[in-house]
């Protein structure tokens, strides 16, 4: 199949017609990956069972990893779902933007879309792009994130183009997601928060709003028995080829550590740039991210997790980050990348 890529640009009538074309796909029944302030998207129209279907195929992603249902507005969240009072109280606050609430659905969400549960997630994106794309299709748009399952998440177009090229109908390039790492999902139990994945809106941010209860699969390791209210989070996931391992301990011994795999191993290590200087010069590959905080990290996360494979390297290495903020979000990410594997120091 030969993919369009389109890119977005200053442009806005250039852009309007990347949108119409990309619109008459989806409703045609057709995959088109898209940018939004997260992770890149693989949409397909949500109402139509064998388009959303296709997304399973494209992705190797198994049947029972329900997707998510992106809207342009929150008005439209009753028509698929039934929505609870307390959904509106975090619209309010919270959306558009880089959060996902699961719901009751109603009959239209096809079984496909939501892996057969009787739940349906909902998000309103943040991104205009995103948000363009869904009015000018004038249907739901059921997506994933737009990589070969088990993969990173796609934060720039080169990494859709990398996996999805021939697959799927079009590729909308949008620049660089601003976020970099997928949505908080969330689901609502009366006042309380049940906390399904961590992401951009934070457990601070959502406190404010009710109790947070975290689901087991955030930072634990699931039995083999066990499943996770969100079916994705069961997976290994955000994986590169080359093994991934969790440091625990004070700058020091981590150095230390490092220093001492790197006489016998090529190895690289996940870390801020104010500390380059120092791991190259022990012959460490560094894979940057970027200043010192957390957002900067989340940013480059996939984007780096990809990077390593082209090294060769027997391993990469990062420090646990602090579990605040949306640094829970990347424990979680980097947790599920290292299938859990912690070393501490
Ligand atoms: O930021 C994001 O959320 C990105 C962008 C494209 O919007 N999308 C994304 O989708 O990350 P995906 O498919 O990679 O992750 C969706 C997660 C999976 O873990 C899935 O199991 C969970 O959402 N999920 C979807 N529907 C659900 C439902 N009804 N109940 C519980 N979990 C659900
Ligand atoms: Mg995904």
């Amino acid at each position: 199949m030969k993919t369009v890529i389109a890119r977005l640009s200053d442009n806005s009538d250039a852009n309007n017609l990347i949108f119409n074309e990309a619109g008459q796909l989806l409703r045609e029944g057709g995959l088109v990956a898209f940018p939004t302030e997260t992770v890149y998207g693989l949409g397909a129209n949500a109402l139509d069972e064998g388009a959303s279907s296709k997304i399973y195929a494209a992705k190797g992603r198994p049947s029972d990893n329900p997707l998510i249902v992106h809207l342009s507005c929150v008005e439209d969240a009753s028509k698929y779902c039934i929505v609870p009072e307390q959904f509106y109280k975090i619209a309010d606050a919270f959306m558009p933007g880089p959060i996902t609430v699961v719901m009751k659905k109603k009959d239209i969400i096809p079984d496909t879309v939501t892996g057969g549960l009787d739940t349906v997630a909902i998000r309103i994106p943040a991104s205009e792009y995103a948000r363009k794309l869904i009015s000018s299709a004038g249907v739901p748009i059921a997506a994933p994130s737009a990589n070969i399952s088990g993969k990173p998440s796609p934060t720039l177009a080169a990494h859709v183009i990398e996996d999805m090229n021939g697959r799927i109908d079009m590729i909308i390039d949008g620049g660089s997601s601003k976020i970099g790492v997928e949505s908080t999902i969330i689901k609502l139990i009366g006042d309380k928060i049940v906390l399904l994945r961590p992401g951009g809106i934070t457990v601070e941010m959502l406190s404010l709003f009710g109790e947070v209860i975290f689901d087991k699969s955030i930072i634990g390791k699931l039995d083999i028995s066990e499943s996770p209210e969100a079916p994705g989070m069961k997976y290994r996931h955000y994986a590169p080829n080359t093994p991934v391992k969790i440091l625990v301990g004070s700058d020091d011994k981590i150095f230390d550590f490092i220093t001492d795999k790197s006489k016998n191993d090529k190895i690289g290590v996940l870390a801020f740039e104010k500390d380059r200087a120092k791991i190259e010069k022990i012959g460490v590959v560094v894979l940057s991210l970027g200043d010192n905080s957390d957002e900067s990290a989340s940013h480059e996360l996939f984007s780096k997790l990809r990077e390593a494979d082209k090294y060769n390297l027997n391993a990469v290495y990062v420090k646990a980050p602090d579990k605040k903020g949306i640094g829970l979000a990347l424990y979680n990410r980097i947790l599920k990348a290292a299938g859990h594997e912690i070393i501490y120091l």
